[in-house]
């Protein structure tokens, strides 16, 4: 059966499954999920809606676009086909999206974009808080599980100079946390990107900060992805922090998306997010991302296989452009294979 082959999952469109079923009705059942040639299966979209910000992040991958200009407003997508992609993707098996930016709340219209989305298991956002405090209620309104905030420092001359942010600025972001977690914005995960001789004492004061959230905020600890040689001299010894993690941990489970590891340490949990190098973090990738000009984009690191998605005119376009690049999704990093 053709569900066994992604070779040509990946190449087909459901309206030839649906009408081979004979049932006339387009159920979960009959449409052919998203799946690469590689059969990892599609379940999640991580969609940028701006390329703006309102930090400079010493390490920031602009979420891995080319010659970035840092955007302006008039090349983002509308909300109504960002909702577009969102719908199509979900009739085929996406379950969870996860908006970025640059910083999402800089788009004024979130809220808007949160409240015509179908229903899903899981809508979250990843932003840097400083916006937060006064939209985290509205943003939950509008249909917003959860949030990612990055707070790398939560002392001010570090935060100040890892971003670029002027002084105050750590104080708003920590507002911005309380809030989520009052607004219910749960699991509110800090992302903490480890910078050798930067940050990377302060894990221990990141654990307490959380602690007394009591399960609502979970720290994950990022390595840093040094697209850059300049970034090189940051990079910490990941070997070293998992087994001292493993080693101080109680209980240590793996998350099926990027086979993330999670440590239960001291009454909070830490999950320590490795994408440097590992094939194992990319053979268990089941995101496609798109851009905020509306390219779909099948890996964080390649450039060279965009699909347009910008002028799309319906779903059934919006379907087939989802499969061409479903159809382009290749492990970054894969497992060298000895032939002898
Ligand atoms: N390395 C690791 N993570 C990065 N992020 C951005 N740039 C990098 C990088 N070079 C991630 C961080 C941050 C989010 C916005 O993007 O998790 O919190």
């Amino acid at each position: 059966m053709s569900e066994d082959r992604p070779e040509l999952n990946a190449q087909k469109t459901s309206s030839g499954a649906t009408k081979k079923t004979g049932a006339g009705k387009d159920t979960f059942e009959n449409v052919l999920p998203l799946v690469d040639p590689y059969g990892r299966k599609v379940t999640g979209l991580r969609v940028s809606i701006t390329e703006r910000c309102n930090l400079t992040c010493m390490y920031c991958h602009h979420e891995g676009a080319e010659g970035c200009t840092r955007g302006s407003s008039e090349k983002e997508m509308p909300p109504e086909l960002i909702c577009s992609i969102v719908h199509t993707a979900a009739k085929f098996g996406v379950r969870k999206v996860k908006f970025s930016g640059g910083e999402p709340l800089l788009r004024k219209d979130f809220e808007e974009i949160l409240a015509c989305l179908p229903s899903l298991k899981e809508v979250s956002a990843t932003t840097n808080g400083i916006l937060l405090a006064k939209r985290a209620k509205t943003l939950k309104a509008a249909g917003l599980d959860r949030v990612n905030v990055s707070l790398d420092s939560l002392v001010p001359e570090r935060y100040e100079a890892i971003t670029g942010a002027p002084p105050g600025t750590l104080e708003k972001v920590l507002q911005g946390i309380d809030r989520a977690v009052e607004a219910g914005l749960t699991p509110v995960k800090l992302n903490m990107v480890l910078l050798r001789g930067v940050n990377d004492d302060e894990i221990d004061s990141m654990m307490d900060f959380i602690r007394p959230y009591g399960g609502q905020v979970i720290l994950q600890l990022i390595e840093l992805m040094d697209i850059d040689p300049e970034l090189a001299p940051y990079m910490i010894d990941s070997e070293s922090l998992k087994k001292t993690l493993a080693k101080r941990a109680k209980e240590v489970r793996v998350r099926h998306l990027h086979h993330r590891k999670k440590y239960m340490i001291d009454g909070v949990e830490v999950e320590f997010v490795q994408p440097m190098d590992n094939s194992e973090f990319c053979a268990n990738c089941s995101r496609l991302r798109v851009t905020a000009d509306g390219k779909l984009k099948p890996c964080l690191l390649v450039n060279d296989n965009l699909v347009d998605a910008m002028g799309a005119g319906d779903q059934e376009e919006i379907e087939e452009l989802l499969r061409l690049a479903v159809n382009r999704r290749k492990p970054y990093y894969r497992k060298e294979i000895s032939v002898d």
